[in-house]
């Protein structure tokens, strides 16, 4: 039987050992806490910086931050679309990418891994879209049709019960895809139980040469 490569979990009390009534000490919290030695981050939804001060200033080797609308500090941050910026920069000097959404972060995510060649990616993701979210949508996302092979039109009653397996399937996917292999995926939800805290981290599997 095939080895499961895909670590799922997370409470707030136990996995970081700490509840609070505001989500972001855990978003710095899951970012302290899985930080890798001599990180360099680039951090694609940098807004005014809570994240660079809580938790990568003083802390990283390197960091970059970008948004499209607003930065902290020009001199560390690109005013620019976070897609668009990957898929036209080099983006290997990079170990951590901060995916800190409003909205889904996986699309982003998926680009990232289409040009990564990093030996481990260390991802943090914000996961505030409708299929965590909504206890009544059953409407698929795009990126789910494509990935579960659903029709896009496609309703599952209680989608929402099938937000961590289609996490786990998804990250199958970019394994195969890709070349990586996860070696951790870990969640903690805010308070209320709508937005997901994610860490990944995967390993190339690609042979060096
Ligand atoms: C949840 S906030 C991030 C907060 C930030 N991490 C911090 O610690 O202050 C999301 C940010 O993403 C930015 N954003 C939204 N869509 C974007 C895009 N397509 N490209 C770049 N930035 C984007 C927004 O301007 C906003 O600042």
């Amino acid at each position: 039987m095939k080895r499961p490569t895909v670590r799922l979990g997370g409470n707030p009390a136990h996995t970081w050992g700490k509840v609070d009534n505001d989500p972001s000490p855990l978003k710095e919290e899951i970012r302290r806490q899985f930080l890798p030695e001599s990180a360099s981050v680039l951090d694609l939804h940098c807004g005014l910086g809570k994240m660079y001060r809580e938790a990568y200033e003083g802390r990283v080797a390197y960091y970059h931050g970008i948004d499209n609308t607003k930065v902290f500090d020009p001199r560390i941050c690109t005013i620019q679309d976070n897609s668009a910026y990957v898929m036209a920069n080099d983006i290997s000097r990079y170990d951590v990418f901060d995916i800190d959404a409003y909205g889904c972060p996986w699309q982003l995510f998926y680009r990232v891994m289409q040009k990564a060649k990093q030996p481990r990616i260390t991802a943090f993701l914000t996961d505030g879209a409708v299929i965590p979210r909504s206890s009544v949508s059953s409407h698929i996302t795009l990126l789910q049709s494509a990935i579960e092979h659903l029709p896009r039109s496609f309703a599952v009653p209680g989608l929402r019960r099938w937000y961590i397996p289609m996490v786990a399937t998804m990250l199958r996917d970019v394994e195969k895809r890709f070349g990586y292999r996860t070696v951790r995926a870990s969640w903690t939800l805010n308070e209320k139980g709508t937005v997901y805290f994610w860490v990944v981290i995967l390993d190339s599997v690609r042979e060096t040469s």
